[in-house]
């Protein structure tokens, strides 16, 4: 693997990381965004280029949850041999010194077995080579990564991290820092919103991908996280347009390159159709507005208060209505749902034909009391620690 990123001539491995069960979804938008060899992981997708590739990334991909840039790979059998491999990454090419860096490494199948030994090596190295200074990590709840014994963190430090399996060490650079479903523009947000990279990759596997003019509808919308994306999507507003990334810490970073890449990128084509939300609750309502003016979409989205038995479909053509109802935490918990399920089927059923259905949730029972004409495997991903599926109609009868 390349040990230089620097050079242009010489890309190295970027990896997407995606929700686990959404790899495939990540893979068509990299395709489609033009990045090169796209390919699917367990946990994500690689692709390969260079810095302006990671930035490029970062700014457009609204699916990846971080971007990962591998910097370096080497056997590592013991730890002195990890020791002497980590202090010959270049690492005065990548990091700054003045920019702090937390290490976090994991083993697995591997003769380095003590992920907290393996970091410290790393840590080590980069101290002591480049001089920047180190923060230790906050400690993890669960899983072997290195705890590391006092709980002090920098949330402005640059993230290596470090997989030692099979006995290969790779390293990588998270460029990204705050998880990229943070555009920078949600500040009102309820009890269960979506994840925006979620949402968008939902919108995708649902056949939306801003093509095509068509008016997408969300009945329980909540902090309006479907709505905002596809208006977003519709208008070619690059996702990361309004937040900062932890590349820009890194010594590989260029300010002028970097700006004119998301300059050519930030303007909006006003849509041609319109996007909806409703939801009874008020709050909501209110925070969904304010949520799509900060993310400059307000002029392209109605949003309205009213439940899912008030709900018609706007004029215009058909296109897709995409929702996440409330769903019960555990299993089981659902049954109580089940007549808000069964009565949002029914509504969909007899006011939307032409239109296209997307529904997430966490029960098959739930999703079969809505009577929808649903297609055979839906994707199925974890939301925050409860695994959803996406099921979908094709056109309503
Ligand atoms: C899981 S949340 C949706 C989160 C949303 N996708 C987001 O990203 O913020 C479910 C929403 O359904 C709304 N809701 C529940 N029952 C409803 C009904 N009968 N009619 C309309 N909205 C309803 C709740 O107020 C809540 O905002």
């Amino acid at each position: 693997m390349n040990t230089d990123p620097t050079s242009p001539a010489q890309p190295f491995e970027i990896f997407l990381v995606a929700a686990p069960g959404l790899e495939p979804v990540l893979c068509a938008e990299a395709s489609d965004r033009g990045f090169t060899n796209p390919t699917m992981v367990k946990g994500g997708v690689t692709v390969t280029g260079g810095w302006p590739e990671v930035w490029r990334a970062n700014l457009e991909l609204r699916g990846a949850t971080r971007v990962l840039a591998r910097i370096a790979s080497f056997r590592a059998l013991h730890l002195a041999q990890l020791d002497k491999r980590a202090r010959r990454v270049p690492w005065a090419e990548i990091l700054r010194a003045d920019v702090p860096v937390r290490v976090e490494a994991s083993c697995k199948a591997s003769r380095i077995y003590h992920a907290g030994a393996a970091a410290q090596r790393i840590e080590r190295a980069i101290a002591e080579e480049l001089g920047a200074p180190i923060v230790k990590a906050a400690p993890k709840k669960t899983g072997k990564s290195a705890d590391r014994d006092a709980p002090e963190d920098d949330t402005r430090a640059v993230q290596i991290k470090a997989r030692i399996d099979d006995d290969l060490c790779t390293i990588s650079v998270d460029s990204s820092g705050e998880s990229l479903h943070k555009r920078g523009h949600k500040e009102a947000v309820n009890k269960a919103p979506m994840r925006e990279t979620l949402a968008a990759l939902f919108l995708r596997q649902c056949g939306y991908d801003g093509r095509e003019p068509v008016p997408v509808v969300d009945p329980m919308c909540g902090s309006g996280t479907f709505v905002i994306e596809a208006a977003e999507i519709a208008a070619g507003l690059k996702p990361g347009r309004s937040r900062s990334f932890a590349f820009e810490q890194l010594a590989t970073f260029d300010p002028a390159r970097w700006q004119s890449l998301r300059g050519s990128t930030g303007t909006a084509t006003p849509p041609a159709v319109r996007f909806y939300g409703s939801d009874r609750d008020a709050g909501a309502v209110a925070m969904s507005r304010a949520n799509a003016e900060r993310a400059g979409v307000g002029a392209w989205t109605d949003f309205a208060h009213h439940a899912i038995s008030d709900l018609t479909p706007p004029e215009g053509p058909p296109g897709l209505v995409i929702v996440n109802p409330p769903y019960g935490a555990r299993i089981g918990e659902g049954k109580s749902l089940i007549p808000l399920y069964h009565a949002m089927g029914q509504t969909l059923k007899t006011r939307f034909a032409g239109w296209r259905v997307g529904i997430i949730t966490n029960e098959a029972a739930l999703a079969k009391a809505t009577e929808l004409p649903f297609q055979e495997g839906g994707v199925s991903v974890s939301n925050g620690g409860i695994r959803v599926t996406l099921y979908q109609t094709g056109v309503l009868g």
